[in-house]
């Protein structure tokens, strides 16, 4: 029986593989047999025939891809919104899609140009009438999606593609008659996966294997209970038919080499339009501003690089060029994204690299009540490290005890307003908490190129060290260290037991010593080591002259953690006498302050060993207030924990042998932060002697 249901397709007269517009195409150059083509393209004919009503388009000379009619563009009712393709290679084909829909009484709109949609090859009806699912990534731009809801007054929902060989959506997506939906889920981004399977309920969902996807099966026509396609496994026909679909297989090998087959091939031209349906989109956009050293610091690239990976899509509305070395640029940018959720993830990421909003858009934070002490409302703005201000009552305030990974609260105190990044444990009922991510921003000041340049560690900024580099960064921290001790700085070490393994502990002993160090970060196995080293000669057991074990050696540690118990501190041994050298004991007199963080493996521990860890973050927080820089020595979770606490602007210098330890620290995306791969003890040997040669008077050289 033949439906009114009617189809438009175009004969492969003029079809070749003539280009490489996609995946498949790539080593297919005039690899397709015309008459093989032809009668495939027959064959695929005569069964929609069978089924529905087939109208023509002439093919065109010069067209070869013209055959891929669901690319015509995308009809609803009498209304079609043409394509627009995004390869020069396909526009020609526009004009004469446009005069086949006119000619047959079709209402056409036409999309601004440089907006790329390419019908029903990326947008797809649900068969219900219910929605329009609307593809993205590849050939259609996101921004699209909002024209075809207003024209075509429905529902979009849209999808991302992240598969290059799945470059339209209909190519691994297939909404069914009755609700259910043929699909690739390797296809999509995971926020486009949750997005169908929340609209789609899982019985309804036949979600196939990559096998079956690189045959196209997703590419099929659905006529009511029958479904046509190149190709389908066994398994998957039996899973159709159990939910009552007959699969009639054609092949289209031929068309498979330009990356079509059935789909592809037709355009269903009569869409019924559901009567209660009405436009809706859920694509959201927002303009924001940037201003800075936008090239020359990679910021714009960043910027429009995460917009994309992240799901959304831009068009930069302004670019102004500063044309002078020292001259700062500014850009007005579109932000679209499929949601708002999306939209959220984004911004706040825009928000870290300076990005702010037009003056006439800007907004007041959005703010909620806590309601649960220690609980944020779930979508609460996740503080960084940059210096950030807030939106309140038209005022933008700045953000006190700046960190990463907390919440914005604000209080109201006898003083004003005060806006305060709160971890989440202390957040208090009645503080209200800054959501969403408006009314946000990071404050940066553009330095000029020169002084960018001139900053102590900009040479290396970010990166892992060759050997010269060692040198080069030892003599860098050497030159600060000095610089800050002169003017009453302040530096805060963090110290695994690495450092006295490697001999490193004299040198830390003789930098606290002498003046270079104002705070020292570390847990239980530092203090016990350097003190078993000061006292026994051995460090976990190993003769530090000898480099090898003692006899006995291992139950060392455990000897001197008895020896600090009996006394009640390390304070009290270094008071009685019992400690005379090392780390501790040079923290102890010179009255450096110093944290000991506790962990499941310590021995002990220590007396002064903090082993409440809310409490020992405290301690650390308390100790590196006000650093100007912070040593980090071969101690992968205190340092780790330490740069979560500190606010950007703050010299960090990571020093382990692991390069990963280097790299998640020295990746806080500013000049500030540098890493050298290296053995620590070796490290601060080097130090000291650049430090040596410093301070030493200088001594002309005459031969
Ligand atoms: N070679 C054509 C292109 O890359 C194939 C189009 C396939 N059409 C489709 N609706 N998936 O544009």
């Amino acid at each position: 029986m033949v439906s009114q249901i009617r189809f438009l397709m175009c004969a492969p007269d003029h079809y070749d593989v003539d280009y490489v517009i996609n995946p498949w195409m790539e080593g297919n150059i005039h690899k397709s047999s015309r008459d093989r083509a032809v009668e495939q393209w027959n064959k695929l004919y005569n069964v929609i025939k069978n089924h529905a009503i087939v109208d023509l388009v002439a093919p065109e000379k010069g067209w070869p891809d013209m055959v891929f009619s669901a690319n015509a563009g995308l009809v609803l009712g009498e209304n079609v919104v043409l394509s627009r393709f995004l390869h020069k290679e396909r526009q020609g084909e526009e004009p004469y899609f446009q005069q086949w829909f006119e000619n047959n009484g079709f209402n056409v709109y036409t999309l601004p140009k440089d907006l790329p949609f390419e019908g029903a090859g990326d947008a797809l009806l649900d068969r219900e009438g219910r929605w329009l699912w609307a593809g993205y990534g590849f050939r259609s731009e996101l921004d699209s999606h909002p024209y075809l809801a207003k024209w075509l007054d429905i529902e979009v929902i849209s999808l991302r593609l992240m598969d290059e060989r799945f470059y339209h959506l209909d190519t691994c997506f297939c909404p069914l008659a009755n609700g259910y939906l043929l699909y690739y889920p390797g296809a999509f981004d995971s926020y486009s996966n949750r997005v169908i399977e929340m609209r789609v309920a899982p019985e309804k969902r036949i979600a196939i294997e990559e096998a079956d996807a690189v045959n196209f099966a997703c590419n099929a026509v659905n006529i009511e209970s029958i479904v046509i396609m190149n190709k389908a496994s066994d398994n998957l026909k039996s899973r159709l038919a159990e939910v009552g679909f007959q699969v009639i297989e054609t092949p289209l090998t031929e068309f498979l080499k330009a990356g079509g087959a059935a789909k592809c091939l037709t355009l269903r031209v009569t869409e019924p339009i559901g009567e209660e349906i009405h436009a809706n989109v859920s694509v959201e956009s927002r303009v924001i501003r940037m201003e800075g050293h936008l090239l020359d610091a990679g910021l714009i690239n960043r910027a429009l690089d995460l917009i994309v990976e992240m799901g959304g899509s831009f068009q930069v509305l302004k670019f102004n060029l500063g044309e002078q070395r020292q001259s700062t640029s500014a850009a007005e940018v579109r932000v679209s994204a499929p949601s708002h959720d999306v939209m959220e993830e984004i911004i706040s990421q825009l928000i870290d690299l300076g990005a702010v909003d037009l003056p006439q858009d800007e907004r007041d934070s959005k703010l909620e009540p806590v309601v649960q002490a220690g609980v944020a409302p779930d979508d609460f703005y996740v503080s960084t490290i940059y210096p950030t201000e807030i939106r309140v009552n038209g005022e933008w305030l700045k953000v006190q005890n700046q960190r990463m990974d907390g919440a914005i609260a604000i209080s109201q105190t006898p003083n004003g307003i005060v806006a305060k990044c709160k971890l989440l444990r202390d957040l208090e009922i009645g503080d209200r908490v800054v959501v969403d991510v408006l009314g946000i921003r990071t404050v940066r000041k553009a330095e000029s190129r020169e002084q960018r340049n001139s900053q102590e560690f900009s040479f290396m900024s970010s990166g892992v060290s060759s050997e010269r580099r060692v040198e080069l960064v030892v003599e860098q921290v050497a030159w600060e260290l000095r610089k800050i001790k002169d003017s009453g700085g302040k530096v805060v070490v963090t110290a695994g037991p690495v450092v006295i393994h490697t001999g490193g502990g004299e040198h830390l002993s003789r930098l606290i010593r002498e003046g270079y160090v104002q705070g020292l970060l570390g847990g239980n196995a530092i203090a016990v080591h350097d003190m078993e080293q000061n006292l026994l000669g051995t460090s976990l057991g190993v003769d530090m002259k000898r480099g090898v074990a003692v006899r006995g050696g291992h139950r060392h540690h455990l000897k001197i953690i008895n020896t600090i118990r009996r006394f009640g501190s390390i304070a009290k041994a270094v008071e009685a006498g019992v400690v005379k050298s090392g780390v501790m004991y040079e923290c102890v007199k010179n009255n450096i302050p110093f944290s000991l963080a506790g962990s499941i493996r310590d021995d002990g521990p220590l007396p002064d060993t903090q082993m409440n860890l809310i409490l020992a973050q405290q301690e650390y927080s308390q100790i590196i207030q006000g650093a100007d820089m912070i040593l980090m020595l071969s101690s992968m979770l205190h340092s780790i924990g330490v740069g979560n606490m500190t606010p950007a602007g703050v010299r960090m210098v990571c020093v382990d042998i692991n390069p990963a330890v280097v790299t998640k620290l020295s990746d806080r995306g500013s000049i500030e932060s540098v890493g050298v791969v290296t053995d620590v003890g070796l490290f601060l040997s080097l130090l000291i002697q650049q430090l040596d040669k410093l301070t030493s008077p200088y001594v002309a050289n005459v031969g």
